[in-house]
């Protein structure tokens, strides 16, 4: 890719951002962009794919964050920091003011990162052998962190109904009767963004509660709102649900923080909380990253300007998908996310028609998606498409798909 191009559209003021601008990403080790040696990236030096898989976009982080971190680097010294309470009034403030959630300050436990998080709250509150819930097709690290951890994967299967996901109550429940002691909730859920409803939570909900399970929610996609559907915070449904929940949140999708992460779980019982934070404690996981700390803390207080630029463009990029798909992409539909940038490709009869519409991209386009395979039962014969990108990018590689296809 060349360094720095940025097709003027319409003239934007000193302090926009320009999700146009494509940026090189191969000098610092990007995994999306130099990654070449494994499966997921069949990159070759020179070969210029188009990588639009792995979740992370191509867009520079706001310029409050970029100026903060910039001077942090620049003082030189980067020791051991903590998490003051002013941190916590920030996040507080920041899931108030954008999805209505008024978290109790007090419940907020700091974390490294959401996945670490959700080991810890399966290691402190499941044995071995316990049953853990996840809804597939989902985040495949789901899958790892149940076995991983020698728990019983239980895989509850959404339901595919005219190209959009439902729930599968009556299964749900058999999975719940089959010595379920925790649910791994993705809300919205990756990858086909799919918001869930205050109704499908309270339906999950109930039977949780009947079953005794725990609710472990990973909202890390919840901020860049797509369509009209709020996000609506499981333990904000009622006291039962918030007594039994751990709510796992992040700003490293929302302003492309992957690389200095830092993250939170509110869990609103306190002998619970306690429980995890002495767990997370013992592992020491509570060590603040220098910058992933810094970065949460300007992104959440002075994100909002940018998170507001970038909504509709990812939404345009959404459109453009949409649109060419219709035209000339036969045999691929997408799926509309309610939010995040992830799109969700259904290219099931194509699948069998080429032996593999992954490997088919890369071979006969130079366009590197996600196998939906990764994603676990139901993702066999989907791609997932990531519109975290210039649209020049995702022009060229909606191009390069349609014109492989024109070539069957
Ligand atoms: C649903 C979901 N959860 C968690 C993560 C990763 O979170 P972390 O890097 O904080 O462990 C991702 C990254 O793609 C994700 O899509």
């Amino acid at each position: 890719m060349t360094h720095s191009r940025a097709p003027a559209t319409r003239k934007l003021g000193a302090e926009e951002p320009n999700f146009d601008v494509v940026h090189d990403r191969s000098q610092f080790g990007s995994a999306k962009w130099a990654n070449q040696w494994d499966e997921f990236s069949p990159r070759v030096e020179g070969d210029g794919l188009i990588s639009l898989w792995t979740a992370d976009m191509d867009f520079r982080a706001p310029e409050p964050v970029i100026a903060r971190l910039r001077e942090a680097v620049d003082h030189g010294i980067y020791g051991y920091t903590k998490r003051d309470p002013h941190h916590y009034e920030i996040i507080k403030s920041w899931f108030k003011r954008r999805h209505g959630w008024n978290v109790d300050i007090e419940t907020l436990l700091p974390a490294p990162a959401i996945m670490p998080s959700v080991a810890a709250i399966l290691r402190t509150f499941t044995q071995a052998g316990d049953g853990v819930i996840v809804q597939a097709p989902v985040y495949s690290p789901y899958f790892q962190v149940v076995r991983e951890n020698s728990r019983k994967l239980l895989i509850n299967r959404l339901r595919l109904t005219n190209g959009a996901y439902e729930l599968d109550l009556e299964d749900f429940e058999r999975q719940a009767a089959n010595g379920a002691r925790a649910f791994l909730l993705c809300n919205p859920h990756n990858p086909a963004g799919k918001a869930w409803t205050r109704e499908e939570l309270k339906s999950l909900d109930t039977i949780c509660e009947h079953y005794g399970i725990l609710v472990i929610s990973d909202d890390i996609h919840c901020d860049i709102r797509l369509s009209d559907r709020p996000h609506i915070v499981f333990s904000s449904l009622d006291e039962a649900a918030a007594a039994k929940s751990f709510i796992c949140t992040a700003p490293t999708k929302t302003f492309n923080l992957a690389g200095v992460p830092a993250a939170t779980v509110s869990v609103a019982d306190r002998k619970r909380r306690e429980e995890l934070f002495q767990v997370m404690q013992a592992s020491f996981m509570l060590n603040a990253h220098y910058f992933g700390r810094l970065a949460l803390e300007v992104a959440y207080s002075s994100g909002d300007q940018w998170l507001d630029s970038l909504t509709p463009y990812i939404r345009e990029n959404v459109n453009l998908v949409s649109i060419i798909a219709g035209s000339n992409l036969p045999g691929i539909t997408p799926m509309r996310p309610d939010a995040s940038y992830l799109v969700w490709l259904d290219a099931r009869e194509l699948d069998v028609k080429v032996e593999g519409i992954h490997r088919f991209f890369v071979d006969r386009a130079g366009v590197n998606l996600y196998d939906g395979r990764v994603y676990g039962p139901g993702g066999e014969g989907f791609i997932r498409l990531n519109v975290g990108c210039p649209r020049s990018i995702l022009k060229e590689a909606l191009g390069r798909m349609a014109r492989a296809l024109a070539s069957l």
